[in-house]
């Protein structure tokens, strides 16, 4: 059921179709290694868990929680730690899994933090990405989706915690 306020930006079949390329090219991309997939909490949890089922090499998960919105739909531009990681990154492929890039700001931030820990390499794959927000340069490694400046919510990306659950990506109407 889709609610009034609701409007279906991307369907669920679009959704899986474009997870399962970009998994084909990240399975080619690391081929022979095994990547630590990191999942940045709790909006990329729907996108890492369709996209490592499609994945043809062994990987590792972990995840990483960190401030961003808080229940506003405007960035405050802090980004803080609520969550770290489990064990070391050292020496690892290590490919950041978020579910939208908008301001840029919670990557950069991210990118740089894990960075410093020496991992092999770093790289973000992202489902969408809204480029007309952005307030610092950032270009993810991959990227499902660019989309254009509506706020966004299903497909584990919520409002105020609300509409994770939905299958589609919908754009949200005031
Ligand atoms: P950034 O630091 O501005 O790039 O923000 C990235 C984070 O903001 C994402 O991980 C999402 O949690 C949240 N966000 C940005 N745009 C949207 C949207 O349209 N819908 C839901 N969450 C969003
Ligand atoms: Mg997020």
């Amino acid at each position: 059921m889709v609610e009034e306020r609701l409007e279906v930006m991307l369907s669920a079949e679009e959704i899986g179709k474009r997870v399962r390329e970009m998994a084909s090219k990240i399975s080619a991309d690391y081929k022979g290694r095994k990547p630590l997939l990191i999942g940045v909490l709790k909006g990329a949890v729907i996108f890492l868990s369709d996209l490592i089922r499609s994945l043809d090499i062994p990987v590792e998960i972990d995840f990483m929680a960190v401030s961003s919105y808080g229940a506003d739909t405007a960035s405050s531009g802090v980004v803080r730690i609520q969550k770290d990681l489990d064990r070391s990154i050292k020496d690892k492929d290590v490919l950041i899994i978020e579910d939208i890039v908008d301001t840029g700001l919670t990557l950069s931030y991210l990118k740089e933090n894990l960075s410093s820990r020496q991992p092999k390499t770093l790289k973000v794959a992202t489902l969408l990405d809204k480029p007309e927000r952005r307030e610092v340069v950032f270009d993810p490694d991959y990227c499902g989706f660019t989309i254009p400046d509506r706020f966004v919510i299903g497909y584990g990306l919520d409002y105020n915690e609300d509409y994770r659950q939905l299958a589609d990506l919908c754009i949200l109407k005031a």
